[in-house]
Order: C-alpha cells, then structure tokens, then sequence
C-alpha cells in the first residue's frame, strides 16, 4: 500500500501515521522528521534552517530528492506511507514520475480536515518524547512522568500562524490535482485520535 497523508500544522498526521504504520507494516516516511533529523546531525543548510523556522517551506527539489533516495530502501517494498510530503503541485508530480518509473503508483491520499483555531491548539501544546518520537499533547494526551520532551521551535504559536498561512498557500492546489486522479479521501479529524483512526481504517478497507 502507498499512501500520502494531507493536512495542515498539528492536523494529526504524524500521529495518525503511526497508528496506520504499525497495523500495515509499512514505514511511515515524514520529510519533517527527516529534515529535523538532517538538523540535529549538522546536515542542514543554514538557509533551510531558516525557512524551516520561519515557517515556509523548503525547496521541492531538496525533499523530493530525499524521499527519492528513502523510498529505494528495501522496508519500502511492501509500501509506505508518506507524512507531510508531497504538499506542492511540483512535488507531487516528481512523486507520480518517480512511482511510474518504477512501475508503482500511489493507492491513495488521505487529507485530514480540522478547524484552524483547533489546530493551533494542537500544535502550540504538542510535546514530542526524544528518545522514542511519540507525539504528546499536554491536554489531549499527556506525557508520562519521566519523559524527555522536546517543544519543536516551530510550534510557537506566531510560527504556527505562518505555517498555516503556507499551507493555504502553497497546498491550496494539491487537493483537486489528487481529487482529478480520484484517489483523494477527505477525512474528518475532529474527535478522538480513535475516531480519527477508525474513519481513516473505514477508507483504506483495512482493518484496524
Ligand atoms: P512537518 O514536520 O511535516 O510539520 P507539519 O506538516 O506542519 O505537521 P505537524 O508535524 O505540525 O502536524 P501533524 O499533522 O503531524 O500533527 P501531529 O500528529 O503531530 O514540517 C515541518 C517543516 O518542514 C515545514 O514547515 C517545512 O518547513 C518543512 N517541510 C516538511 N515537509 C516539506 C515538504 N514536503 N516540502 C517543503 N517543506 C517541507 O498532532 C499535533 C498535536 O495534536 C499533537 O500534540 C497530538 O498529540 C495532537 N493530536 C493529534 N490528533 C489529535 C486528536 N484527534 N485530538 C486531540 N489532539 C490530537
């Protein structure tokens, strides 16, 4: 199964990711989290670090080449499930190029909707544990005690701004491009992340 999930800052994606990762077997692939990861190694270009902090996005060719090079590894043959990415026109169409050349084609696309000021919440609350990645929320679901959290710099609340207003901007055209090829699902994600979870299972016909 190839899956791409859709959605704005603190839409749930990541956390949704996981749940749908660990029932599929397959690797949950996140450009954010590999972006992050390039950082923490001092591996990524000062500029990127800067748009990243400011909440713009980085270059198409710099997260398609990274998911171009990921999506070869062999935990990726039964499928994958890409976090984040692809989020312009441009990226997904290098997506499709990619798949095609490789005689795949993406199964679908799940975008997860949630009102805006519920999003900010969700983000500028979001804790993330270091050592295992687990996503918190300091109301919806809160850590344990002992937990090395991390607050991303992104997730102060005018950076959250930003990223929304990038968001609307730059992915405003992905959505009816996925919607043309007719493997767009649009997903509710008000609720509990066990809501969330059970109508995303419901449009995949898997089982949760
Ligand atoms: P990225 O890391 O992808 O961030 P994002 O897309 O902004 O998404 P988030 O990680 O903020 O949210 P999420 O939807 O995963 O929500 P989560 O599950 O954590 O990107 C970061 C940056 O990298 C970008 O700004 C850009 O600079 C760059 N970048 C990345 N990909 C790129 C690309 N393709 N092109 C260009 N640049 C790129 O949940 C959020 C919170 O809500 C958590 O606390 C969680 O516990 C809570 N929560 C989740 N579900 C529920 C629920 N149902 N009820 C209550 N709380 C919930």
């Amino acid at each position: 199964m190839r899956l791409v999930f859709v959605g704005p800052p603190g839409a749930g994606k990541g956390t949704q990711a996981k749940i749908v990762c660990a029932k599929c077997n397959i690797p949950q692939i996140s450009t954010g989290d590999m972006l992050r990861a390039a950082k923490a190694a001092d591996k990524l270009p000062q500029d990127l670090i800067q748009r990243m902090a400011a909440g713009a996005l980085v270059p198409d060719s710099v997260v398609v080449d990274l998911i171009d090079a990921r999506t070869r590894g062999v935990d990726c043959d039964r499928g994958f499930l890409l976090d984040g990415f692809p989020r312009t026109v441009p990226q997904a169409e290098a997506l499709d190029a990619m798949l095609r050349a490789r005689g795949f084609k993406l199964d679908r696309v799940v975008a997860l909707e949630v009102p805006r000021a519920m999003l900010i919440e969700r983000a500028v609350l979001r804790r993330t544990d270091k050592r295992t990645g687990q996503i918190y929320h300091l109301k919806y679901s809160p850590p344990p005690p002992g937990a090395d959290l991390e607050h991303r710099p992104d997730d102060r609340e005018d950076v959250v701004e930003r990223r929304l207003a990038t968001y609307e901007a730059m992915t405003a055209e992905l959505l009816p491009y996925y919607e043309s090829l007719r493997i767009l699902n649009r997903i509710d994600g008000v609720g509990s992340v066990d809501q969330v979870s059970d109508r995303i299972f419901a449009v995949l016909g898997a089982a949760k």
